[in-house]
C-alpha cells in the first residue's frame, strides 16, 4: 500500500464533511482534485472508502477504518512538530538572567556547564544587588532571577534550589579565630563592615541581630562582597558574608568563619519570575537545569 500524507490529508477532509464540495473549499482545491486525490488513495488500499447513497456520500468501512488511522497520524506528526518547534527553540534561544551579587559566586559556573548542555543558546547575564533585582522583575527585564528571600508583597513563582549559609568572618589572625561558642553579646565589642542597604545579605543580617536584640556597631558600608572581603582582611573589621563568597579565602586561610551562637543564618537561593510569566523553552530548560544541578556545582 502506497500512501501519501497528501491524499490522507484529503481523504480526512472529506470525511469529516462527507461532501466534497465542502471539503474542496476547506482546502482550497477544486473539487475534481479532491476526487482524484480520493480515487488514487482507493486505488492504492484496494477498496472503496466512500459510498454515495441518493445525494450523500458516507464512509465504507474500510473508510472508517482508514478515517481512524489517518486522525492518529496526524495527532502524531502535530505533535513532532510541536516537539521540533520547541527544539528549535532550545538552540536558538535567548537567555537573560540576573542574579544577585552573591549568586555571581557560582552563576557563571552554572551557565558556563548549561551553554554546554544547549551550545546554540546566547545567555545573558545580569549581576546586581537584591533592590535592583526586585525593579528588573517589576519591570519584567529578566527571564528568571536567582535571588535570596523573595519578596513577599510580589505575584513571584519561586522553587528554593541550593541552601545559603551566612557566616561571620574574621581575619585569621583574630583573637576570636580559634575561640569555641562565641555568644553573640561578645559581638558587642567588634565593629562590622557591611553590604549596603540594598543588599540581601545585609537585610538578612540586621534582620538576625534585631531578633536577639543586638545592636552593632557598624565601621564601614561596602557595595561590594570582593572589597568587604579585602577590608576584613585588613581589620576594618568583622564581616556577615554568604558561605559562596569565601571558598577560595577559606582554602588559602586568609580568612576564618567565627563560631559564634546562631550561627550560620540558613538562608535559602531561589529560582524566581513573575506569576504567570510564560517560560520560553530556553528559559525552562534553565530552570529545570538550575532545579536538578546547582547543587553539584
Ligand atoms: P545580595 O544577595 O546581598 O548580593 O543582595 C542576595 C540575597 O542574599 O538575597
Amino acid at each position: 500500500m502506497h500512501v501519501t500524507l497528501r491524499q490522507l490529508n484529503v481523504f480526512e477532509e472529506v470525511a469529516r464533511q462527507l461532501s466534497y464540495t465542502r471539503a474542496s473549499e476547506a482546502l482550497h482545491l477544486s473539487q475534481p482534485a479532491v476526487s482524484m486525490q480520493v480515487r488514487q488513495l482507493e486505488d492504492s488500499v484496494g477498496l472503496e472508502l466512500f459510498e454515495k447513497l441518493g445525494k450523500k456520500i458516507h464512509l465504507t468501512e474500510a473508510g472508517r477504518e482508514l478515517f481512524h488511522y489517518s486522525q492518529a497520524v496526524n495527532r502524531l506528526l502535530n505533535e513532532a512538530e510541536e516537539v521540533l518547534e520547541s527544539l528549535k527553540g532550545l538552540s536558538k534561544g535567548r537567555l537573560k538572567v540576573a542574579v544577585a551579587s552573591t549568586v555571581n559566586y557560582f552563576a557563571p559556573r552554572l551557565l558556563a556547564s548549561f551553554s554546554k548542555r544547549y551550545p546554540g543558546a546566547s545567555l545573558h547575564l545580569d549581576v546586581t544587588n537584591r533592590e535592583a533585582l526586585v525593579r528588573l522583575l517589576n519591570a519584567n527585564e529578566a527571564d528568571l532571577v536567582l535571588m535570596g528571600q523573595p519578596p513577599e508583597d510580589m505575584e513571584l513563582e519561586f522553587e528554593a534550589f541550593m541552601d545559603n549559609p551566612l557566616v561571620v568572618i574574621a581575619p585569621s589572625d583574630h583573637p576570636l579565630a580559634a575561640v569555641k561558642g562565641i555568644s553573640l553579646q561578645r559581638l558587642r565589642q567588634e565593629v562590622f563592615v557591611v553590604r549596603e542597604p540594598g543588599s540581601g545579605t545585609r537585610q538578612a543580617m540586621e534582620r538576625f541581630f534585631s531578633d536577639h536584640g543586638l545592636d552593632l556597631r557598624l565601621s564601614m558600608e561596602i557595595t561590594r562582597n570582593e572589597a568587604i572581603k579585602q577590608s576584613v582582611r585588613a581589620g576594618l573589621g568583622l564581616s556577615v558574608v554568604s558561605m559562596h563568597t569565601i571558598e577560595l579565602e577559606l582554602e588559602t586561610r586568609r580568612l576564618v568563619v567565627l563560631d559564634v551562637e546562631g550561627f550560620p543564618i540558613i538562608r535559602k537561593w531561589y529560582l524566581v519570575y513573575r506569576k504567570g510569566k510564560r517560560l520560553s523553552p530556553i528559559a525552562e530548560a534553565f530552570r529545570s537545569f538550575v532545579m536538578t544541578e546547582a547543587g553539584n556545582i
